[in-house]
């Protein structure tokens, strides 16, 4: 099964990345309050935002990733205002939900509005048994929509130099909620 079309949500719809979406989505990399608490460097430019997208293999293994969030108002011209989405991490096997947005857009539940969508695409569309998350315990915004996505906080780790918490979602309890 093709996981590219992600899913549709009251606002969004979630897709797989194309090049049309470079400048939007350096925009979103290169954003200082944005990239803050993700551990990773800004995005240089559109071309290098243009070759992630183009060379992006998570679709072909392990079949699903990170999906452009856009709003469904916006139509079919619509420009990606933030990614969600299960990426398989291949220093742990565990399969992580992530999400990012534009700074305008924070604040009107659309982070949790997707994190919902891909939790439910994970238990259901590819029958996973847990979904984690990673994130700094500075980063309040992201643990409260972990918090109202019903994960659990299950401790430090160490992943990729970072102390991150871990949050973590059995399928079991996704379904009795
Ligand atoms: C984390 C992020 C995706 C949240 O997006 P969002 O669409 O604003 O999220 P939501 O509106 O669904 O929920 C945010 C919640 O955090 C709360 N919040 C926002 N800033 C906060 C802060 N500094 N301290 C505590 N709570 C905060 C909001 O009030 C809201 O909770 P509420 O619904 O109880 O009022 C967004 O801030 C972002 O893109 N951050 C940069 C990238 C990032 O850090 N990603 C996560 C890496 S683990």
């Amino acid at each position: 099964m093709d996981h590219r079309q992600g899913p549709v949500t009251d606002r969004l719809v979630l897709r797989a990345m194309v090049p049309a979406d470079a400048e939007a989505f350096h925009r979103l990399n290169s954003h200082p309050e944005v990239m803050l608490y993700t551990g990773e460097p800004p995005m240089p430019s559109v071309e290098a935002a243009r070759e992630a997208i183009e060379r992006y293999p998570d679709w072909e293994d392990p079949g699903y990733g990170r999906w452009a969030c856009l709003l469904r108002d916006a139509g079919p011209d619509a420009a990606l205002i933030g990614f969600c989405g299960l990426k398989l991490l291949p220093e742990t096997g565990e399969v992580d939900l992530g999400y990012r947005f534009l700074p305008e857009y924070w604040g009107r539940g659309l982070a949790t509005e997707a994190g919902r969508a891909s939790l439910e695409y994970g238990f259901t569309t590819l029958a996973l048994h847990e979904i984690v998350a990673l994130v700094l315990p500075e980063n309040e915004a992201s643990i409260r929509v972990l918090t109202k996505l019903g994960m659990r906080c299950t401790g430090d780790i160490d992943y990729l130099g970072d102390t991150v918490q871990r949050w973590a979602v059995r399928r079991q309890d996704a379904v009795e909620r």
